[in-house]
């Protein structure tokens, strides 16, 4: 089976995978403004941090599209569409990390007097492919740390669906497989959005991974019977001054229950998830409708009017994680500031 890509330009429009639709059906959204974009984020369209961050980066292309707009009031104009874009999902840092990119390079273009649209196209192309080649890497330094003949958890989605392509937890997990390793796979289904039983599954039955699906109550059972070699996990934002790793609500408890059986606990992430400045408490926590909780594909679950919580993210402390994998190495979660000398040289 061919892989789909998750996201792609053409023709002056960006098409997204609906994953709103996966895994039952295969169709593209097409976002002819940088508003549909805003709207396809917000409703997740397209979700996971580095397919956030890649798709906002293409949304400030659109934002540019219009060739009436000139001078100072383009400049604002750009503006309003970075910020409508950021306010659509609140604690995925790629989102803010793509859109500031977008913003220096029309700045720098616009002083220069180049075509700022042609710029912000190569720019979003380029973050595109960069991200899939950083995947590579991030699954070339973690693949070493899955054991041969081992059962891997993961959880939420941190594949090719939630990145550019390839993915970060699930390409480790894949080129340890593609490396001959003998992996099966636990995949918990990840309430209330069920990110691992429709889209990790549906990666994984696309690549030929064996894998099993489990309901999120039953990780830490499995765990304490032995049947869990190791976690491999993604991150929406890691802290880099503390270690603290934001990701799906959930990972917090997979994490508590990892340490409790002395199982290796592993974050996958780029460099753009990274965040260097900000302490936990600076993090907002998407809170997501209600709805969610008290529905299950659509249909209601509980009774009517009942109120639900539905964070969308938990913050994991550093001492629960074994390590944190980047294109750049294998790093202790307190020892990622040592990673700051590379985005130097990025876009001053
Ligand atoms: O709400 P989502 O589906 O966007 O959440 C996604 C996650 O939590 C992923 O684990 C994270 O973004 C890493 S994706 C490579």
């Amino acid at each position: 089976m061919r892989e789909l890509k998750t996201l792609f330009w053409r023709n002056g429009n960006l098409y997204l995978l609906d994953q709103r639709l996966l895994p039952h059906r295969e169709r593209y959204f097409r976002c002819r403004s940088y508003r549909d974009v805003a709207w396809a984020i917000k409703e997740m369209v397209v979700r996971g941090a580095p397919a956030i961050g890649v798709a906002a980066a293409y949304g400030m292309v659109l934002a540019c599209k219009s060739s009436r707009w000139s001078g100072r009031s383009f400049e604002a104009k750009l503006r309003k569409a970075a910020e409508t874009i950021k306010s659509t999902r609140p604690t995925a840092v790629n989102l803010f990390w793509a859109v500031d990119r977008m913003l220096k390079v029309a700045e720098k273009a616009i002083s220069g007097g180049e075509d700022v649209y042609r710029r912000l196209l190569e720019e979003a192309n380029g973050i595109l492919q960069a991200d899939i080649e950083t995947n590579r890497r991030i699954g070339e330094f973690g693949k070493g740390l899955i054991p041969d003949r081992s059962t891997v958890m993961t959880y939420c989605n941190a594949g090719g669906l939630a990145t550019a392509g390839y993915g970060t937890a699930l390409g480790v997990i894949r080129a340890a497989y593609d490396g001959g390793k003998n992996i099966s796979v636990l995949v918990p289904e990840t309430r209330p959005k069920l990110q691992g039983a429709r889209l990790t599954a549906y990666e994984l039955k696309k690549l030929g991974i064996p894998y099993r699906i489990i309901t999120d109550n039953m990780a830490a059972m499995l765990m304490s019977q032995g049947y869990v070699s190791c976690v491999v996990v993604g991150a929406d934002r890691i802290l880099a001054k503390t270690g603290h790793v934001i990701n799906k609500i959930g990972t917090l408890g997979l994490a508590i229950a990892a340490s409790y059986y002395g199982i290796p606990f592993y974050v996958a992430a780029p460099l753009s998830s990274i965040d260097f400045k900000s302490s936990p408490q600076e993090v907002k926590i998407e809170e997501r409708d209600a709805s969610e909780v008290t529905t299950i594909a659509g249909r209601s679950i509980a009774p009517r009017g009942s109120h639900a919580v539905n964070l969308a993210f938990d913050i994991t402390p550093p001492g629960l994680v074994s390590a944190v994998i980047t294109e750049h190495g294998v790093y202790e979660p307190v020892g990622l500031m040592a990673l700051e000398r590379y985005i130097r040289g990025e876009l001053g």
